[in-house]
């Protein structure tokens, strides 16, 4: 089935960092692809906007590249290229040169697009300067909206900074807070499996759910990150943002409708719900080195790093819906496998007719993410042929490839993301308190392992983790899922 595009009014977007890596590798091949797709007017402009001064031709020079490396399916679409290409302008900017925003401002108002985006793709401490300048500079309007993504704050004091310092000059309502794996197809999938069904809301609850895994497990390293990943580690670069927002659509009480306040709030009171996380239920690791590739100490120059590159927990949601139902989350660098999942694994059938046969397996949904985009409810059948009442376990899978074009298979996050920011769509952003409610759980636990100091688990580079995670859930007569399943 080939999806309907629907092209936005024409825009103006602005990309602060524009020579940066996520620009390079994300933003600007996104705009392309939706360029390619029909979805924007050729009227609309992309102005990039970075420290290094060089003009409108080197900047197109340099995104020609980028589509190159990052769109590569461009290098036989020349005509497109030209196009894109030509919708191109750059204005190096320095956040205190009044004469430099003056004229980025002359260039934003000379265009009559109603529609302006500014993709503030910058170190976070810009995000307050840049903020600032758009206001000074007159283009904090209302059609202005600002695009951010993390880290947004490193604890509930700098998230609650950052959110004064952008609603000083922008209304939250102008605000969108990039998490990427929202606009992840799956993600939006499982919002309409919940709740455009009514099969499975009747059981989707504690008396009815085991248990929830929620895993994110990652096959590559910190890589160049380092320095970063080491004052951040896997709970605030995974956990706070992009496990929180899959534990939330999970277990959020349905909306009453797909709109972004009624959204947002179910997924706030979920991160409210969430309770006091006990020491003894959170698993922390750092992988080792092997086969001459370097440890986590060592990618991150730091031999006395108390960081994790993996953490699993065992978290509990303190309403009538959940009581009882622990959430496992577990993700990691270096694991077995690149694989993005929620499993929901729903209780035994409350009496067996089939004495002689043990089930081997409950019934579970597995709603996968990465690598490929699937929904598999695992459901105990009888084995076929003659020998009698013999049970088996098989997967009925909802693979909705057949339903797609390869086109939409292969778009990415920041395609849909972007472009909602354009129609003004801000259903699948996280709104302030969103984050800083997820900061405030996660608060005490880091300040917990900050104050003991304990050195993270070892664990081998291409397995599920460190041995102790395992044993979190053998203690609770739970086993992980296989990554590699
Ligand atoms: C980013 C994290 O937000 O998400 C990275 O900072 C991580 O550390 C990445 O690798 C994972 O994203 P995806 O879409 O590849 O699962």
């Amino acid at each position: 089935m080939v999806s309907r595009v629907i092209p936005v009014d024409a825009f103006d977007i602005v990309i602060f960092g524009a020579t940066g890596d996520l620009a390079r590798r994300k933003i600007l091949p996104a705009l392309y692809r939706r360029l390619v797709a029909g979805q924007i007017p050729a009227e609309s402009r992309i102005i990039g906007a970075a420290r290094t001064e060089q003009t409108q031709k080197q900047f197109q020079a340099s995104v020609a590249k980028a589509l190159d490396e990052f769109a590569p399916e461009s290098k036989g679409q020349p005509k497109i290229v030209t196009l894109f290409l030509s919708m191109l302008d750059y204005y190096p900017i320095n956040t205190d040169d009044t004469k430099a925003w003056k004229r980025l401002a002359t260039a934003v108002k000379t265009n009559a697009n109603p529609i302006r985006a500014f993709y503030l793709s910058v170190a976070p401490s810009l995000f307050g300067p840049l903020a600032k300048g758009l206001a000074d500079s007159g283009l904090a309007d209302e059609s202005s909206r600002i695009i951010i993504e993390k880290p947004l704050g490193h604890d509930l004091p700098s998230a609650k900074a950052l959110n004064a310092e952008l609603r000083a000059y922008f209304d939250e309502s102008q605000i969108y807070r990039i998490d990427h794996y929202l606009g992840k197809e799956t993600v939006q999938n499982l919002v309409a499996l919940r709740f455009a069904n009514a099969l499975f809301e009747p059981v989707w609850n504690a008396r009815h759910i085991d248990h929830v895994q929620i895993a994110v497990s990652e096959d590559i390293g910190v890589g160049g990150r380092g320095g970063y990943y080491d004052t951040s580690g896997a709970m605030r670069d995974m956990v706070q943002n992009h496990l929180m927002q899959l534990l939330c659509l999970t277990a959020m009480e349905p909306p009453s409708r797909f709109e972004p306040d009624a959204v947002r709030d179910e997924k706030l009171k979920v991160i409210r719900s969430l309770g006091p996380v006990d020491p003894a239920d959170v698993v922390r690791g750092q992988y080792a080195a092997a086969g001459g590739q370097k440890s986590f100490l060592e990618d991150v120059e730091n031999p006395d790093s108390r960081t994790e590159s993996f953490l699993a927990m065992r978290v509990s949601i303190e309403n009538w819906r959940w009581a009882g139902t622990p959430f496992y989350l577990r993700t990691g660098k270096k694991l077995k496998k690149r694989v993005s999942e929620i499993a929901i694994f729903f209780k035994d059938p409350p009496h067996s007719i089939f004495p002689d046969e043990t089930v081997r397996d409950n019934n579970a949904l597995i709603i996968k993410l990465q690598p490929e985009e699937r929904i598999t409810l695992y459901t105990t059948v009888k084995e076929p042929g003659p020998g009698g009442m013999r049970l088996i376990q098989v997967p009925l899978d909802m693979t909705f490839s057949d339903l797609h074009d390869e086109e939409t298979v292969n778009v990415d996050a920041y395609e849909r993301l972007i472009l909602d920011v354009i129609r003004g769509n801000q259903t699948l952003f996280m709104r302030g308190d969103e984050v800083e409610a997820a900061w405030a759980w996660i608060d005490p636990i880091e300040e917990r392992w900050r104050t003991k100091n304990d050195r993270p688990k070892q664990y081998d580079p291409g397995s599920s983790g460190p041995e102790d995670a395992l044993m979190l859930m053998h203690r609770d007569g739970r086993r992980w899922r296989d990554l590699g399943a």
